[in-house]
């Protein structure tokens, strides 16, 4: 079996400082489970990496708004989202972006209203395309965009799919997680195919890693015989202190940066700069 748990404090670069913003990779979030970490991961990511210098500007891209509730906005009370913007592509995106507690990570919110959207956009033209529309202008003002995407397969996410450069999947450490892969696969793949060649996957990101289970240590040996490249080293554990995160409306690497898990965060910052998935 292959110590992953071993390797979680593995050495990756200290990255070099980033002198100049812009240029933005895009990078979707996605996972058609639900409860699997890409709403924590994005957000940890971004605080880790907004932490290293680099610009970052999170998407809401889900209707039930836990990366803006996450971030400390409340959801209810923000009315211009991701949605007006989407249903009203010749707005300007700047308009739409918010500060957040912490320096050098903004966010385009989220609210319920996004739950409509799938349905409006069904008779657009170039439906697929217009979350890329209006995210490529804020390229130039970011290091990374990271949207987080809602649990689905369906037309938000082949947007997120579209407006990407890359897809971070996060995975729970459980063997019903890791049922859906192939079928994300697929849709990439399918996406790569016939809307957005450059398409590629960032990496898998293992999350709620149980070192004390066996089942655990076996997903992960799994994953690794199957998709060797793409999963990433840095391996985030289980840790209560993640809710508890979630209720101070703080990323983990802000609210308890010492604590392990934001440490795993810090060094997952390392490991996708060193990857070149961001700059
Ligand atoms: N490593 C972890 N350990 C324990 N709980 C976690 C961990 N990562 C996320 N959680 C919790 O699990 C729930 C689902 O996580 P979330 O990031 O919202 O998943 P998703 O966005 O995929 O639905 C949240 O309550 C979150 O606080
Ligand atoms: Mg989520």
């Amino acid at each position: 079996m292959i110590d992953f748990v071993g390797r979680q404090f593995e050495d990756f670069p200290e990255p070099n400082p980033v002198t100049a913003h812009g240029s933005a990779r895009v990078v979707a979030f996605c996972n058609q489970k639900g409860g699997v970490g890409k709403t924590t991961t994005c957000i940890n990511l971004a605080a880790a990496l907004a932490e290293l210098g680099r610009k970052i500007l999170i998407v809401d891209f889900d209707p039930q708004g836990a990366a803006s509730a996450g971030l400390g906005l409340n959801p209810y009370e923000v009315d211009n989202t991701i949605y007006t913007l989407i249903t009203n592509p010749k707005l300007n995106s700047r308009d739409f972006i918010l500060p957040t507690k912490i320096k050098n990570l903004d966010i385009i919110p989220a609210n319920i209203d996004l739950s409509a959207a799938e349905m409006q956009l069904v008779n657009e033209v170039a439906r697929e395309q217009i979350l890329k529309i209006v995210l490529d202008p804020l390229r130039k003002d970011y290091d990374a965009i990271f949207i987080d995407c809602q649990p689905s397969l369906g037309l938000l996410a082949i947007n997120a799919l579209v407006a990407a450069d890359g897809i971070l999947i996060p995975l729970s450490a459980e063997y019903f997680a890791m049922r859906g892969l192939a079928l994300l696969v697929d849709t990439v793949e399918k996406v790569k195919g016939r809307l957005n060649t450059n398409l590629r996957i960032d990496g898998i990101v293992t999350t709620m890693f149980d070192a004390r289970t066996l089942h655990s240590n076996e997903v992960i040996t799994s994953l690794y015989g199957g998709f060797h490249n793409d999963l990433l080293h840095t391996v985030i554990t289980r840790s209560v202190k993640l809710p508890d995160s979630t209720i101070q409306a703080l990323p983990i690497t802000h609210f308890a940066p010492n604590h392990k898990v934001a440490k795993a965060y810090f060094q997952l910052a390392k490991e996708v700069i060193s990857r070149g998935v961001v700059k």
